[in-house]
């Protein structure tokens, strides 16, 4: 069909390499020897060590919660996990879950023999939809985990009064939303337990590595044990409480981690000044619609999102994302497919062939794991597009962004619209 654009021939918006990517964390010579001096002490571990107590109070501190409310652990599906854990449900016990997350948001329901039951999805945001997740809980129901997708808020108040209604915990997933907020108020505040990451590309890193915040001391006490094979260190016998896992962070994570909680709040403030710029850049262009953000809330930007609309385009959002990453810039499509359409769920491969806790004694049937469970959901593949986020793409970085993406979706509406 030939024209301007890069993928039919065109020259390209940009042929310089983007910069970042998923793999862009700044660490600094002070961090490299805050984790030599850890070596060099040759305390690598946490017990005898200081910097992964340090790194839960003072994460603590910049959540403005008690020193013995976090505790750290070894990844952000392990945070989840602890925060399950400390919900202790019975074997087909059920927790809702969106289907448009990290599969580290619905391992730890699994490994607890709980039963994930999704819930659709505001299809803007791809966030849980509080009247859905209404719909689906059940006298099973004891959590309900929603994740603030791409760094964006979820609507946390609304899901926090129905948590409260009926009785259930919440438990925030903010692996992808540090120093996030709605109504001024940090995400991960909302909930009983606000669950963070440090893998290599969230915005602060120790290359893997996990935070859990409990709003009740006892939860924080139990998630601290979990995380610990059980074992209470400070009693007098070694004895172990309950089944727990070792889950524990090291002192050269902490190391390298601590550092970056001082810049964590620049770090979010740059992503969102970046973003409104593309924001700016990307109004009122046809066939792109990018979720607001409202008054008052504030997204982390793992990602920038925006949904496209194949019937203004005459494309999906991998073929929009096809054509955009030939004008030089890395845009993504779909994210991930919703979960339950995975073989781990779809085919219940979980405990050799034994479908469990799919098939626990007294679980309640469950719907097929197949298409149309959550509509909003399975819109993912044709209209989400992202890309990854970070603090210190230049204006002409996000500049080049725009135009690309702007330069694509108006030769595709021109065209999808016919001669004029
Ligand atoms: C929303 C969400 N939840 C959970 C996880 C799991 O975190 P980790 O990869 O650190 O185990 C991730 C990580 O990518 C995530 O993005």
């Amino acid at each position: 069909m030939g024209g301007d654009l890069a993928g039919e021939g065109g020259e390209p918006v940009r042929r310089a390499a983007f910069p970042y990517g998923d793999t862009g964390p700044e660490i600094t010579a002070a961090d490299a020897q805050a984790v030599a001096a850890v070596v060099a002490g040759r305390q690598l571990w946490r017990y005898g060590g200081t910097k992964v107590r340090e790194l839960e109070t003072t994460f603590a501190a910049l959540y403005g919660v008690g020193p013995g409310q976090v505790a750290a652990c070894s990844s952000g599906t392990a945070a989840v996990h602890l925060a399950v854990a400390a919900v202790d449900p019975e074997p087909g016990d059920e927790i809702i879950v969106p289907p448009i997350t990290d599969f580290g948001s619905v391992i730890p329901v699994l490994a607890q023999n709980a039963i994930p039951v999704f819930a659709d999805v505001d299809p803007e945001t791809y966030c849980l939809d509080p009247a859905d997740v209404a719909r689906r809980l059940s006298v099973r129901t004891r959590a309900i985990i929603c994740v603030h997708l791409f760094g964006q808020p979820a609507p946390v108040v609304e899901l926090a009064a129905l948590a409260r209604r009926r009785g259930v915990a919440l438990i925030e997933d903010c692996a992808q939303a540090p120093l996030a907020r709605v109504g001024g108020r940090l995400l991960g505040t909302f909930g009983d337990f606000g669950c963070f990451s440090m893998q290599q590309s969230k915005h602060f890193t120790a290359g893997e590595g996990g935070l859990t915040l409990a709003r009740e001391p006892q939860a924080a006490q139990r998630m601290r044990l979990f995380a610990d094979k059980g074992w209470p260190r400070e009693g007098p016998v070694r004895t172990h409480l309950f089944l727990g896992m070792n889950y524990r962070l090291t002192e050269l994570q902490a190391a390298v981690a601590l550092p970056q909680l001082d810049r964590l709040e620049g770090i979010v403030g740059r992503r969102q000044q970046r973003a409104a710029r593309l924001d700016a850049l990307l109004a009122g262009l046809a066939g792109v619609a990018v979720p607001p953000t409202p008054e008052g809330s504030r997204s982390a930007y793992w990602q920038y999102g925006f949904n496209i609309d194949p019937g203004v385009l005459g494309l999906d959002a991998g073929g929009f994302a096809r054509l955009v990453r030939a004008e030089g810039v890395p845009l993504a499509s779909g994210y991930v497919p919703p979960l339950y359409l995975t073989p781990a769920l779809a085919e219940r491969r979980t405990y050799g062939g034994s479908a469990y806790p799919f098939t626990a004694p007294g679980a309640r049937p469950q719907p097929a794991f197949g298409p149309g469970l959550c509509p909003a959901a399975e819109t993912a593949a044709r209209r989400l597009c992202h890309l990854a986020w970070h603090q210190n793409y230049t204006d002409a970085d996000v500049d080049d962004i725009g135009r690309a993406v702007r330069k694509v979706a108006t030769a595709l509406a021109a065209r999808a619209a016919g001669p004029a």
